[in-house]
């Protein structure tokens, strides 16, 4: 069977106590660490930046998957890399040249991820994909955590399975982010995704481990 991989999204932590949240979620089994920064201007939040992902580093050697929902994205490359970003995923949406973001980013050694919003075509991801490590759907409107998810998006998520499949790219990973828990997890599995961000399904509950096992055994199940 498939293993999906987990990536927690820091944005349902709680604040005051970030570097016990993160360990808490590397004891609960999470494969990755999401972080999702936010600019006020590309979505209509402001979450964390640099400060919060260096200290955040020091504490921990997990993979940190950082989402970034900012205008001019190539600008922020080099400060991501130093602060200890070990993968970088930027919407499309925000880019003048979507290759110079993506080369960027492999130049200084983390993983290449590219984004688009729910309106927005999966046709124009879809060129990309031979360049990606990876490939994030957004099952919610971009911006905040504890949204509804968008099974209409699953669409994206087959499409960008049957393209990757199509081109032989066996290491492609195809994330999905938003309203990811329980009861929603079977349907990103089913569509072909293999690595789930969930956050307030996981930081919102009293026990991590359980609630990132639920999410990947219900997403497994579904797995061919
Ligand atoms: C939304 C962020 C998500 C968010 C997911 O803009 O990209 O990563 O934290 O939160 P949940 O899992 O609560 O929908
Ligand atoms: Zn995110």
């Amino acid at each position: 069977m498939k293993n999906m991989l987990i990536s927690p999204s820091l944005l349902a932590a709680d604040f005051a106590r970030l570097g016990e949240e993160l360990k808490a979620v590397e004891a609960a089994g999470a494969d990755m660490l999401h972080l999702d920064v936010m600019d006020g201007v590309f979505v209509p939040n402001i979450s964390f930046g640099m400060p919060v992902i260096t200290s955040l580093r020091k504490a921990s050697s997990l993979f940190f998957d950082v989402h970034i929902m900012i205008v001019d994205p190539l600008r922020y490359i080099e400060d991501l890399a130093k602060a200890g970003a070990s993968g970088v995923t930027f919407h499309l949406e925000a880019a003048e040249d979507v290759g110079s973001v993506i080369r960027a980013i492999k130049a200084r050694g983390m993983k290449a991820g590219l984004t688009l919003k729910p309106g927005t075509p999966v046709e124009r991801l879809l060129p990309w994909l031979p360049e990606l490590d990876l490939a994030l759907v957004m099952s919610v409107e971009p911006g905040f955590g504890g949204q509804s998810f968008m099974p209409k998006m699953m669409d994206k998520v087959s499409a960008i399975r049957r393209e990757a499949d199509r081109l032989g790219l066996g290491d492609l990973l195809i994330q999905v982010d938003g309203g990811v828990a329980r009861d929603t997890a079977a349907a990103c599995g089913a569509a072909g995704a293999n690595c789930l961000v969930a956050g307030s399904a996981i930081f919102g509950k009293a026990d991590y481990a359980a609630e990132t096992e639920a999410i990947r055994a219900a997403a497994n199940g579904s797995l061919g």
